[in-house]
């Protein structure tokens, strides 16, 4: 296990950036997070056509851009010329669809930690692993301030195969029977999964196991006030101004 205090520094990181206060998963996104006093984002690599790596959330391109059709097949020349913003408001119209590289130089520039989420259609994960691993060990410098995380298991396998001193993070929704074997699996830093979803026995597990314990995706502090005294280490919430009572100014 490579958990360490001086890794997960806050007890507050955005989602999606901060997806309620700019469009989510935008380089505006970001920085509305770090505006917001939050020392953490969580965002959404996404594997695109030919190898492409973009910050998006969907399947689909509808909801969040001004284009259509299925994110997997479109062509990056296509992706990063959609309006990501225009569908938030119009205060934001022009956004891009960041690449990767563009938010991790953004990301590192504002000094935040980054829980960099990949998202995958299982067919993909032994393209979009090595790709996003190799993409971090060219253009991310401190280790400390990064986490890797995804629902698919074998993704984090892969990237403990490729790298295994990242600090991983396995997501569930519904935390399953077999959890502490996946997490022994990849040496995970972290469990994170939905705050409606969990349970205080399952909670108090996790923390006896010796990982760090995030929820998902909290938008008022009444939903996770028991969350706490539970063991969990740190909430992930669109609107981090919610939460900053709890941190550090
Ligand atoms: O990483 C936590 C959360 O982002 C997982 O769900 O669907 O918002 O990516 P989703
Ligand atoms: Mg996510």
């Amino acid at each position: 296990n490579v958990s360490g205090e001086k890794v997960l520094n806050t007890k507050v990181m955005g989602h999606r950036g901060a997806a309620l206060l700019a469009p989510e998963n935008t380089l505006s996104s970001i920085r509305a997070a770090a505006a917001a006093g939050a020392t953490w984002v969580e965002i959404d690599v996404y594997l695109i056509a030919e190898g492409g790596l973009v910050i998006f959330h969907d399947d689909t391109l509808e909801r969040c851009t001004n284009g259509e059709g299925v994110t997997r097949e479109a062509q990056l020349s296509y992706v990063t010329e959609l309006d990501a913003g225009v569908k938030f408001s119009a205060d934001f119209v022009g956004e891009k669809v960041p690449t990767l590289l563009e938010a991790l130089h953004c990301i590192q520039s504002l000094g935040l930690g980054l829980n960099l989420e990949i998202k995958h259609d299982s067919a993909d994960v032994e393209t979009i692993v090595p790709a996003v691993m190799d993409m971090l060990k060219a253009h991310w410098a401190d280790n400390d301030k990064l986490m890797i995380s995804s629902f698919n298991h074998a993704a984090l396998q892969m990237s403990y195969e490729i790298d295994s001193d990242r600090h991983l993070a396995q997501l569930y929704e519904d935390i399953p029977a077999h959890w502490q074997e996946e997490l022994e699996n990849i040496k995970a830093y972290s469990l994170n999964c939905d705050y409606s979803r969990l349970t205080q026995v399952q909670a108090l597990a996790v923390k006896a196991a010796g990982y760090k314990l995030l929820c998902y995706t909290a938008n008022n502090p009444q939903a996770v006030e028991s969350h706490w005294a539970w063991g969990m280490d740190a909430v992930i919430t669109d609107d981090p101004t919610k939460f900053a009572f709890l941190l550090v100014p």
